[in-house]
């Protein structure tokens, strides 16, 4: 199976290389190609592009267009729960959206709905879960995932609501690239990294140093599960 992986902050040392440019019909967008494997940095070149302003079709195009099967998308994520501490890592099984303002689909012409029951792969979320048990590494196994537009964070009312509604964690990333992978058929899972606790569980204000610190801190592990995961699903 032809397997990219998806990074957030503090992935790109996963694959060496030179990122190539993949012109799409929505734009550009940059992977680094090592064999099967590709690396796709979601916030483009550099770590540029806030949240509203990444290119998630062209990103999804480009996967598709070099011929990926299988997608692992790493995530940092604030924690709705004080159940789901810092340092937890959600292996992601739905999703709450409430962005407003980016484009969300590969169908804007055409009268095509895309089933939701499942967003994320069984595939990809079993193989994270193997190798999470292989390498001794703990994961939670469900985690509902709400995207916001960003790029502030959240009230604490909107925190409580998030979790009375069902979600778990929180990011400003994860959707439309779940929903563009499901309608182009890629195999997508998404792992999420757990770098804060949302607004009114912490006696912290939030910061984006703290995530990006705690991202660093999570690096380790979760460059090792992804690399057996690449590894799973690579083999297939
Ligand atoms: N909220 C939204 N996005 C985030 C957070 C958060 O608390 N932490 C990391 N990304």
């Amino acid at each position: 199976m032809r397997v990219a992986l998806i990074g957030g902050t503090g992935m790109g040392d996963l694959l060496d290389g030179e990122f190539t440019e993949v012109a799409t019909p929505f734009g550009s967008a940059f992977l680094i190609e090592q064999g099967d494997l590709y690396f796709l940095s979601r916030h483009g070149r550099g770590h540029k592009l806030p949240p509203h302003k990444i290119n998630y079709r062209a990103n999804i195009w480009a996967l598709r267009e070099v011929g990926v099967q299988a997608a692992i998308a790493t995530f940092a994520v604030g924690s709705l729960r004080q159940s789901l501490p810092v340092g937890t890592l959600v292996v992601l099984d739905d999703f709450l959206d409430f962005t407003t303002a980016r484009p969300k689909t590969f169908f804007d012409d055409k009268v095509q709905h895309t089933d939701m029951t499942q967003p994320y792969s069984h595939l990809v979320r079993e193989e994270l879960l193997a190798a999470g048990e292989d390498l001794g590494i703990m994961l939670e196994a469900r985690g509902c995932y709400v995207c916001t537009d960003g790029p502030r964070y959240e009230t604490l009312s909107e925190v409580r609501m998030f979790a009375a509604l069902g979600g778990d964690v929180v990011g400003m990333t994860g959707v439309p690239e779940v929903v563009l992978a499901k309608e182009i058929g890629i195999e997508y899972g998404a792992l999420a990294m757990v770098t804060n606790l949302g607004a009114g569980l912490s006696k912290e204000p939030l910061s984006h140093e703290e995530v990006a610190r705690q991202v660093v801190e999570m690096q380790q592990t979760v460059q090792k599960l992804l690399q057996k995961t690449l590894e799973k699903l690579s083999s297939r």
